[in-house]
């Protein structure tokens, strides 16, 4: 993950376009590079692709993917899709909000975790199912989660 600047933000504004992608792709773009779209990258993303600002926000909202702030240096996405709660992700969602004392949406005050939701991963016959930092994980647990969560420092 890159650190935000307006000179790489923009970059990627440009060659989205250019390649004649849509705003979701440019959007796309900013997250996998900056792990968040900036407040900043918002009049350049309107000025490119001939959107107001309520459609760019719009699309931003829409996709539990895109988010405005920027996220903690590890990333935990619980799954809370059906199948997953069939098997016990909401109970080990709260473990997981216990142990760490956030809620889904938010961050560590020491910008070490962000804690999220995510509905199904493709892994719904091995749940309860999670990313962490973007790897797929399968069949947790309680244990297997806080070794994860130890094996990251947080
Ligand atoms: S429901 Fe959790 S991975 Fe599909």
């Amino acid at each position: 993950m890159t650190r935000w600047n307006e000179k790489t933000s923009r970059a990627l504004i440009e060659e989205t376009h250019k390649r004649g992608e849509t705003l979701t792709m440019a959007l796309r773009a900013q997250v996998d590079a900056f792990g968040y779209v900036d407040e900043a990258a918002i009049t350049p993303l309107m000025q490119t692709f001939a959107r107001s600002r309520a459609e760019v926000l719009g699309v931003i909202a829409y996709y539990d993917d895109f988010r405005t702030t920027a996220p903690g240096r590890h990333v935990v996405r619980l799954c809370q899709a059906e199948a997953c709660q069939a098997v016990g992700a909401r109970e080990l969602t709260a473990h997981m909000c216990e142990k760490t004392g956030l809620t889904l949406g938010q961050t560590s005050a020491d910008g070490a975790l962000t804690l999220e939701g995510v509905y199904c991963l493709g892994l719904c016959a091995n749940g309860p199912a999670a990313l962490i930092d973007d790897r797929p994980v399968a069949e947790l647990d309680e244990n297997r989660l806080d070794t994860m969560l130890d094996e990251l420092k947080v």
